[in-house]
């Protein structure tokens, strides 16, 4: 519930996360803008995913995972999602991870929450 509200009200605004330089394949950066929970920027060719933090089977940081090309690895039981699509792809994760549309500016990675995904996965 807190979650959606802080959502909602970061609507139609776009929110600079980090540099460009600053993300490496295979080494997720963490994130904690205001108003949002801590997220996890990936870097996966010349392509940047942004997903929640928190893995959704336990309260593991994905920042301390391991990233194996599209897949991060919770560093708690090795439950396993997809970055591009938030999808649970290994045991014992079920529920899909957010994920947040990302655009590159000027050589910083943001996510903007007007795109609808990110409100149509907070509703349950
Ligand atoms: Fe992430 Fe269990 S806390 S797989």
């Amino acid at each position: 519930m807190l979650k959606q509200l802080l959502i909602g009200e970061m609507m139609g605004r776009r929110i600079d996360l980090v540099e460009v330089g600053a993300v490496i394949e295979g080494s997720p950066v963490e994130v904690n803008p205001s108003g949002l929970p801590s997220l996890v920027v990936y870097r996966i060719g010349d392509d940047f995913f942004v997903t929640d933090n928190q893995c959704t089977h336990g309260n593991a940081m994905l920042c301390d995972g391991f990233q194996e090309g599209d897949t991060i690895i919770c560093p708690y039981h090795d439950g396993g999602f997809d970055i591009k699509t938030g999808m649970p792809i290994a045991a014992p994760c079920t529920i899909p991870l957010q994920t947040y549309q990302t655009t590159v500016e000027s050589g910083r990675i943001y996510i903007d929450c007007a795109y609808p995904e990110i409100l149509s996965a907070k509703v349950t």
